[in-house]
């Protein structure tokens, strides 16, 4: 009944895109330290991330982000990209070590303006700016007074929140806090792989709290300067059990509250989950009430499934994590399971019930080897069959009841992809890195399409 023809092929038959209501949001995603590039310019201080990409073996092929996309020289032609696409909304992140160059104090001015005529470009396409504060480039000053491991960074974090909202409450349609604090206390304190590189497995959990409470404080100061639209961008999988054993069956509930709820609960419900408590810091209950600020939008960044069996004998954690297998893969090692998408929707609907605010997709998208090819275009076909059934699983899922609002797809172009450097490409647009030339794939006609509705 939702579907059309999509203008898109498989073999020979025409295959169906879903139609969503008038006014879905359509987006685009960035973060500003994966295109910028820039990071000794506008006064901007270092961010962990500097100091990570410049250790040695951190990166592969030692690759750094000095340039990236060179979006802060660039941006003009990448607004004129988006304003082509026809979307509705741009997902953009500011880089707290550019407005607050040490991590604390006044604001440098260079910093705001860059994102003054940032974000003017942005509403002056037509184009909606919805701005996550951080997107893991924490000043390196305040990474050197414990990071996300301090309480203190929390209240640091509010004071720049403050700074934003005053600035650009006017302008900007969604705000994001924080994205994916999981990945931030996982892969950045709990096995190393991102900065600030720390190897404190379970020990890493204070810094969701901290994060946690960074977003209950940033939502208040945001609130207090005016801003409309607030909410998250927390990314989820569903956790899946290699076999119904009760072993098995426990080590995915375990994983579920590591992943998951450590994030989820505090903010929809004010709790945390029971067998997170021994692991969170003392006193952890008391900022329950802030944590749990009303929203408008829960921001769901959506990638893969997570796969889980009972601990092998020596494991320290409860779990083993296991490969979901059987899928199709994308460059950067994620399962394509698009049903999984409805699985996690729905399954949050049932959790959090009248708790859960409407729903926007702030991330989902796939990495591929994406070349220019002769003819100058660039034919990426696995994209658009990746977006295609997301779609229609995102759509299953508003029809089984579940409110969501809008989708953005990660991402507008070609990034730096933190750990793994510059080889997943994300984007709807190429880049090359030796010239720096953007060249829009088919994935990108397709979405603009698909967005303009002129399928
Ligand atoms: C989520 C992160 O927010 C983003 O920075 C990253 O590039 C994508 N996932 C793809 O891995």
């Amino acid at each position: 009944m939702f579907t059309r023809t999509g203008g898109l092929t498989k073999g020979s038959a025409p295959v169906q895109n879903p139609i969503f209501p008038p006014g879905f949001l359509w987006g685009v995603s960035t973060s500003a330290f994966q295109i910028e590039g820039a990071t000794s310019e506008g006064g901007r201080g270092p961010s962990i991330w500097d100091t990570f990409t410049a250790t040695e073996g951190k990166i592969a092929r030692g690759e750094q982000a000095n340039v990236a996309a060179d979006h802060y020289h660039r941006y003009p032609e990448d607004i004129a990209l988006m304003a082509e696409l026809g979307v509705g909304a741009y997902r953009m992140s500011i880089a707290w070590p550019r407005i607050q160059p040490e991590g604390k104090g006044a604001p440098n001015p260079e910093g705001l303006g860059f994102y003054d005529k940032l974000i003017d470009a942005v509403c002056e396409a037509g184009i909606a700016p919805a701005v996550t504060l951080y997107h893991w480039d924490t000043p390196q000053a305040i990474e050197d007074d414990g990071g996300w491991l301090s309480r203190t960074t929390a209240e640091r974090f509010a004071e720049y929140a403050h700074i934003l909202g005053d600035r650009f409450a006017d302008r900007v349609k969604l705000w994001i806090p924080l994205n994916e604090p999981m990945v931030m206390s996982i892969f950045g304190y709990g096995i190393g792989e991102y900065a600030p590189g720390q190897t404190l497995l379970l020990d890493a959990i204070p810094t969701a709290h901290h994060q946690n409470l960074a977003h209950g404080l940033a939502v208040q100061a945001l609130r207090a300067a005016g801003a409309t639209e607030v909410g998250t961008a927390n990314n989820h999988s569903p956790i899946w059990p290699s076999d119904d054993s009760p072993e098995d069956e426990a080590a995915a509930e375990w994983l579920d509250a590591l992943l998951n709820r450590l994030y989820a609960d505090p903010v929809l419900l004010g709790t945390y989950p029971e067998q997170l408590h021994e692991h969170l810091p003392a006193g952890f209950a008391d900022d329950l009430p802030t944590i749990a600020q009303p929203l408008d939008f829960y921001g769901v960044n959506y990638y893969e499934p997570q796969g889980v069996a009972k601990p092998s004998p020596g494991n320290p954690l409860p779990f083993d994590l296991r490969p979901v297998e059987g899928y199709p893969m994308t460059t950067n090692d994620s399962p394509i399971v698009p049903h999984a998408l409805r699985e996690l929707l729905l399954d949050f609907h049932r959790r959090y019930r009248d708790k859960l605010p409407p729903i926007q997709i702030t991330e989902n998208g796939c990495s591929f080897a994406d070349v220019v090819a002769e003819d100058g275009g660039v034919h990426d076909p696995e994209r658009i069959d990746f977006l295609h059934s997301h779609l229609v699983a995102l759509r299953e899922a508003m029809d089984a009841g579940v409110d969501v609002r809008g989708y953005f797809c990660w991402s507008l172009m070609d990034n730096f992809e933190w750990s793994k450097g510059y080889a997943p490409r994300f984007g709807l647009v190429h880049v090359d890195y030796e010239t720096l030339r953007r060249t829009p794939k088919d994935s990108f006609h397709w979405y603009r399409k698909l967005v303009r509705d002129e399928q």
